[in-house]
């Protein structure tokens, strides 16, 4: 039936939310308004199909709507979604060997010239798509019951037209079958493959080439700037062929050493850039000036336990660049699934407030996939995204860490994680694990 205001379905609503955080602005928080989460006590979201119609307190929300199903939240906090704006979500197998030789002292570029990125190449161009289907699968229903409901995947361990193509349509198809929205980006400069060893050229213009077909299965393009990966002249080829295929632009840049990929993110003026470790105070002011979003991965530098990590995150904070957190997650250099583990390693290497750091998780991370207008925050007519999590204050979601607090998720309007467990009726393809290998 179609009701008055243009809404359809029934109307529901989250009330008697200890916490209810809205986290809303109308552009991405950086300075003071970063600090500010929009809290309202006893809050309640009154919304009808996928998209929220009021916020305010429950009494007043109670006063003007009469919902016809209702979550009572009394004791927990209601918040955005998590938004994840940086994955490499479809791959296959396990490096956790690795982790084990990073722990004995071994660098990321070491491994890096005998496996690494390689590895997982290898592994998944062997995986058919079904199987890459049914392993993203099941890490998009983990990260549905930590809170994610928007995440950006990444193509990138295909390196051939083939394969980068097999990868794109994986996603396309997650995203058709599963809650969590999943948002392509195209990262066939992620490394150079093997069989183009000493050719990089060659492999730079393949990757152009690629264009044709894998733009109409993306919406980003991304590469990886960095002494590893491809040179700033390089990545601008890349981006310019992207940008005339109607795709938009993200990097990354200044993972393991400075090499002017961030002044390449604020000259072309792309979605964001995304690492900065080594990052430059110029390139932050031109990133500022062109409203690129500053990804943060500190579960990257955590991990990897060999880069700086005085990132200058309140740097960028003060002088007015949008910054937002993501896992990576990835199998090398960010095993989570947990934007809830990112809000404490956030917290704990650059000294985010609570706020900050989830301000950086929602709001901020919906810019950085040039979401803002839809997601990210609780308001009028932005989407029925929302998680309640069971502590009665937000910054026990940080403090008391390496546990899962997020009870119930809601995404687009319907409940898909109830007390901590899937709901079925929006999951339409079958779990079973038994044939992918891994780890
Ligand atoms: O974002 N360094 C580039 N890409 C990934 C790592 C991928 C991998 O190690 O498999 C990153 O950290
Ligand atoms: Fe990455």
């Amino acid at each position: 039936m179609e009701m008055k205001n243009g809404y359809q379905g029934d109307v529901k609503a989250v009330i008697n939310a200890s916490e209810l955080l809205t986290v809303h602005a109308t552009g991405p928080k950086t300075g003071d308004a970063l600090s500010d989460l929009g809290i309202i006590r006893g809050g309640a979201v009154v919304f009808q199909g996928a998209s929220i119609i009021d916020v305010g307190t429950t009494d007043e929300m109670l006063a003007v709507h009469k919902p016809q199903s209702i979550i009572d939240a009394a004791g927990q906090v209601v918040m955005p979604g998590f938004v994840d704006p940086h994955t490499h979500l479809v791959h296959m197998g396990s490096r956790h060997e690795e982790y084990e030789c990073k722990i004995a002292g071994r660098s990321y570029a070491d491994l890096h010239k005998v496996g690494g990125i390689r590895y997982t190449v290898s592994m998944t161009r062997a995986a058919s798509a079904e199987d890459l289907y049914q392993k993203a699968l099941r890490d998009l229903d983990i990260m549905l019951l930590h809170g994610t409901t928007t995440v950006e995947a990444k193509s990138g361990y295909g390196l051939d037209r083939e394969n980068e193509l097999k990868l794109l349509h994986v996603a396309r198809r997650l995203n058709e079958t599963h809650p969590v929205e999943v948002i392509s980006t195209f990262l066939g400069a992620h490394t150079v493959p093997d069989e183009f060893k000493e050719r990089k050229a060659a492999y730079v213009a393949l990757v152009r080439q690629m264009l044709d077909e894998v733009a109409p299965l993306a919406e980003f393009c991304d590469v990886w700037c960095d002494p590893l990966g491809f040179s700033v002249d390089d990545c601008r080829q890349i981006l310019s062929d992207a940008r005339q295929h109607g795709l938009k632009l993200k990097l990354h840049v200044e993972q393991t050493a400075w090499s002017g990929g961030g002044e390449l993110a604020g000259e072309m003026g792309a979605v964001s850039a995304d690492h900065l470790d080594f990052v430059s105070l110029d390139a932050i002011s031109q990133m500022r000036d062109k409203k690129v979003v500053g990804v943060i991965l500190p579960g990257v530098t955590y991990h990897l336990m060999e880069f700086k990590k005085d990132i200058p995150v309140k740097e960028m904070i003060d002088g007015g660049m949008a910054i937002a957190l993501a896992t990576d997650y990835n199998p090398g250099s960010c095993r989570t699934q947990s934007m809830q583990a990112i809000l404490e390693t956030a917290c704990r290497l650059y000294r985010l407030t609570y706020a900050q750091a989830i301000n950086a998780a929602t709001l901020n991370a919906a810019y950085a996939l040039d979401r803002g207008d839809s997601i990210g925050s609780l308001a009028p007519g932005k989407r029925a995204d929302m998680v309640i999590v069971d502590c009665s204050e937000h910054g026990v979601i940080i403090n008391n860490f390496g546990i899962n607090h997020v009870r119930t998720v809601i995404k687009d309007g319907e409940v898909v994680v109830l007390d901590g467990h899937l709901e079925g009726s929006r999951l339409r393809q079958s779990r079973s694990m038994a044939k992918v290998q891994s780890a």
